[in-house]
């Protein structure tokens, strides 16, 4: 395990756009699907290095609410992506002690993602080493939008009053409440934007951007990004002088 004690301060929780497939794919003159391919291949090692160093949870964005506007080809090719790599990676990340959770809106994904999903979750919901969500067909603002929609019921059907909403309360129909908001948000690929990742739960994560396009993105670039994390004080609204004394 290279330069882990490096590492003072570990992040509970990081989130990753895993970005640049397409242009690495382009830069070989090869489909992007081909840079998607290769981009999957690359996501086992963060998962173990993850657990390694003791991160609880890690989420990864794999298909946004926006995704679905792509080339069908391109869509379909991601969604058997997905079929295939956990078909193929379960028995593994089972056997590691792996928790695999999915959040986005399902009901759009196919039939046959959503069989190996429930079969995926189901085989390690009782998994503790590292819980691992994978956000496909997901955006923070379907996720802050289908939690109104549930407050707003409750209130309709006499449940909650108006008032009880709070930050706690609605953070509670959130996806992944019972988890700690993300810590570290790594993008990849160069973008300086959110695309409609975490927007609640990423309100004072740390941010790491690199240029590093996904299917190059390694476990030294992840030990990048977590040195930069480990060297930031989280000061959570507070002075430094607060924080640190
Ligand atoms: C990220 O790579 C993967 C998905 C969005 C599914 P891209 O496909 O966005 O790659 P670029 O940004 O076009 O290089
Ligand atoms: C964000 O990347 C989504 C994923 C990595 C899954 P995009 O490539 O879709 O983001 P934009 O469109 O460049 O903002
Ligand atoms: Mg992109």
């Amino acid at each position: 395990m290279p330069e882990q004690s490096d590492h003072t301060q570990i992040p509970r929780h990081v989130a990753i756009v895993m970005d640049g497939n397409g242009r690495w794919a382009r830069q070989r003159g090869r489909p992007r699907t081909y840079g998607h391919k290769v981009g999957s291949s690359k996501v086992h090692d963060i998962v173990e290095e993850s657990k390694e160093l003791g991160i609880e949870v890690l989420t990864l964005f794999a298909f946004s609410s926006e995704n679905w506007k792509r080339p069908k080809s391109e869509v379909n090719f991601l969604m058997e992506l997905m079929i295939q790599m956990l078909k193929k990676e379960i028995r593994k990340l089972e056997a590691k002690g792996v928790q695999l959770r999915f959040i986005g809106q399902r009901e759009l994904l196919p039939e046959k993602l959503l069989k190996v999903i429930a079969d995926s979750e189901a085989r390690t919901r009782n998994n503790n080493a590292l819980i691992l969500q994978i956000a496909a067909s997901y955006g923070g603002q379907w996720d802050i939008t289908r939690a109104a929609r549930v407050l707003a019921e409750k209130v309709a059907g006499g449940e909650l009053l108006p008032e009880q909403i709070d930050e706690k309360t609605f953070a509670a129909e959130l996806a992944f409440s019972d988890l700690p908001d993300a810590d570290l948000f790594i993008r990849t690929g160069g973008e300086l934007r959110i695309s409609n990742f975490l927007l609640w739960q990423a309100a004072y994560a740390e941010f790491y951007f690199t240029d590093v396009l996904w299917p190059d993105f390694s476990v030294d670039e992840y030990h990048n990004a977590l040195r930069h994390f480990s060297g930031r004080q989280r000061r959570f609204g507070q002075t430094g002088e607060q924080v640190s004394g």
